[in-house]
């Protein structure tokens, strides 16, 4: 089993240790277009497996998509991260183009693959790549919720003073900064409503908190998260190739459901060799589904930048 990771900056790299260090597929080929970047982090990471016990392989190449045939999973992390005070939507119109010539080589060498994306803007570039790639909808899947979820289960636990292990919490909608939907009424410590813990002002403050998760590091470090959406791209890789049907929350595309169509969003699904099978229904407040509602406005205002630019 290969899994390709397309780029190798810091959540691509981050995306193929995790891959190999859990082993979960034989061979990693990391791409990137610079010269020696992906070879040099590839060996970097080779260099562990003496000292962590992994038996993957991975495989640094410059832009060379030959290297990627037959993979059964892709990753998408290339373009430009954003910038402190950067919203992930200003990056369209770099990242447009260069997810679209990453989808296009990619299912050249690859008919049957399944696609990840966590460049941004997400949902619209995992749009961009269903309509690219003619692939059907269920191998076209958008990683945001899974990092938005765990974001939302720390924050909870840091309230809590619980492990976010015992915690059940997902976000839905989309993968912004005012798009997304923590939803912090149906969040459980295991089976137990964290409703019955929290006053209202904290869990305003929670749902707060991880709306803004990935801007609040960015104005820290300087650039995006690597550690968490790497974790979570292989996640929901692992699922994929160990047909594990774990539920994530993932941007996939609607047709119909939620009361929504033509979109990709963030919604409750579960992953397995099939890519994503089976949209899970959600019992949603009157307020819920005006958010979601609201949110996929937003995210459809992003896509037809996309139709307006003739990218698609
Ligand atoms: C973040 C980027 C990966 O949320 O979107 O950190």
């Amino acid at each position: 089993m290969k899994i390709t990771v397309i780029g190798a900056g810091a959540v691509g790299a981050t995306t193929a240790d995790n891959l190999v260090r859990r082993n979960i597929a034989e061979e990693i080929v990391l791409l990137d277009i610079k010269e020696g970047v992906a070879e040099g982090k590839a060996q970097d990471i080779m260099q562990t497996s003496a000292l962590l016990g992994f038996n993957s392989k991975i495989v640094g190449v410059t832009n060379d998509y030959l290297s990627t045939a037959g993979s059964a999973v892709a990753v998408i992390t290339s373009g430009i991260p954003r910038k402190p005070g950067m919203t992930r939507e200003e990056l369209i119109g770099t990242n447009a183009g260069i997810v679209k010539t990453v989808v296009e080589n990619l299912i050249k060498y690859s008919p049957e693959i399944i696609i990840l994306v966590v460049s941004n803007p997400m949902d619209t570039m995992t749009y961009l790549a269903l309509k690219v790639s003619g692939l059907p909808k269920n191998r076209i899947i958008g990683m945001g919720g899974a990092l938005d979820s765990a974001r939302f289960k720390y924050q909870i636990a840091e309230k809590l003073n619980a492990s976010a292990n015992d915690l059940n919490a997902i976000v839905i909608g989309g993968h912004g900064d005012t798009t997304m939907i923590p939803l912090i009424k149906h969040a459980t410590w295991n089976s137990v409503p964290v409703h019955q813990f929290l006053t209202e002002e904290e869990e305003a403050d929670i749902v707060k908190k991880t709306m803004v998760g990935g801007a609040t590091l960015t104005a820290l470090i300087g650039t995006s998260a690597w550690y968490a959406p790497g974790a979570a791209a292989a996640a929901m890789a692992e699922s994929i190739v160990h047909d594990q049907n774990r539920l994530f929350t993932a941007s996939v595309f609607l047709d119909g459901e939620f009361d929504e169509s033509d979109i990709n969003i963030g919604v409750p699904v579960i992953i397995n060799k099939n890519g994503w099978e089976k949209i899970v229904p959600l019992h949603l407040s009157e307020e819920e589904k005006q958010a979601f509602s609201k949110s996929a406005d937003a995210v459809r205002a992003m896509n037809k930048v996309l139709k307006d630019s003739e990218i698609i």
